[in-house]
């Protein structure tokens, strides 16, 4: 029997990282290959997160239910985090969400606040992921354009009317997936701005927020003010070498 998916499931664009592993696939040669696909750590998880999990198992307080929205000692962790990395104070009952990676929260945050119709204004090129989470909330993706003439940074004000009167969410990448660009706090500031001007969610996926050459990367939610306007992901996959756990 073959069942007929959904109109909301055939909408959705073909994985593109499903399409890469099939090409990968079909190479023979595989040390001919570089593979610039999934963004899996090349490295192990460190030993300290992978004795601390043996631990956590052997722990009967562990084998139930979670709260819904996370344990009180991550949230708290995630808080402390956010103050020792990046200066910014959060409440962690208000203000940090857990989500089974950052990818199922990129997921949720359209679901959340798109009617049918409405935008997501992004770049061009995304992480592929954001075609089938705006799709599976039936809204459409604008991309702006980065490049080198714009320093890898999207020109907000070319957004046209019509998109900007449905526009819900701005969906930034900074560090940025595929092109590694960084964001400043001037052009964060700007988006901030753009958000509060035009009432559109930004949200700032900070997948790549510890790889660096140049320091510290800015975190959208630096700036005093913004959380109000402003949302952002993080994640251990990539920090901590961990692209295959989910809490
Ligand atoms: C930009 C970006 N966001 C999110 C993710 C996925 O993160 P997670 O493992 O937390 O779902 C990736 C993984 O490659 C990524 O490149």
């Amino acid at each position: 029997m073959i069942f007929e998916p959904a109109k909301r499931v055939k909408a959705i664009p073909r994985n593109f990282f499903n399409q890469l592993d099939e090409k990968i696939s079909r190479v023979e040669d595989k040390a001919t290959l570089i593979d610039l696909a999934k963004g899996n750590p090349d490295q192990p998880t460190p030993d300290f997160i992978v004795t601390a999990l043996k631990q956590a198992v052997d722990q009967p307080k562990n084998h139930g239910y979670t709260p819904f929205d996370g344990k009180k000692n991550l949230l708290n962790a995630i808080a402390d985090y956010y103050q020792r990395e990046h200066g910014v104070q959060i409440d962690p009952q208000k203000e940090v969400l857990t989500f089974t990676g950052s990818v199922i929260g990129i997921t949720a945050l359209p679901q959340t606040l798109l009617n049918p119709g409405d935008y997501v204004i992004t770049t061009n090129p995304c992480y592929p992921e954001y075609y089938s989470a705006v799709s599976l909330a039936g809204g459409k993706l604008w991309q702006l354009d980065i490049n080198p003439a714009n320093h890898y940074l999207p020109d907000l004000t070319s957004v046209p009317k019509d998109v900007l009167a449905k526009a819900k969410i701005l969906l930034l990448n900074y560090p940025n997936n595929p092109t590694g660009a960084t964001a400043t706090q001037a052009f964060f500031n700007q988006a901030i701005e753009f958000g509060k001007q035009n009432g559109i969610l930004v949200v700032n996926d900070f997948a790549y927020a510890a790889l660096g050459f140049n320091g510290q990367a800015v975190s959208l939610i630096q700036n005093s003010g913004s959380k109000e306007y402003a949302v952002e992901l993080n994640t251990l996959s990539k920090t901590y070498n961990m692209a295959g756990w989910r809490v």
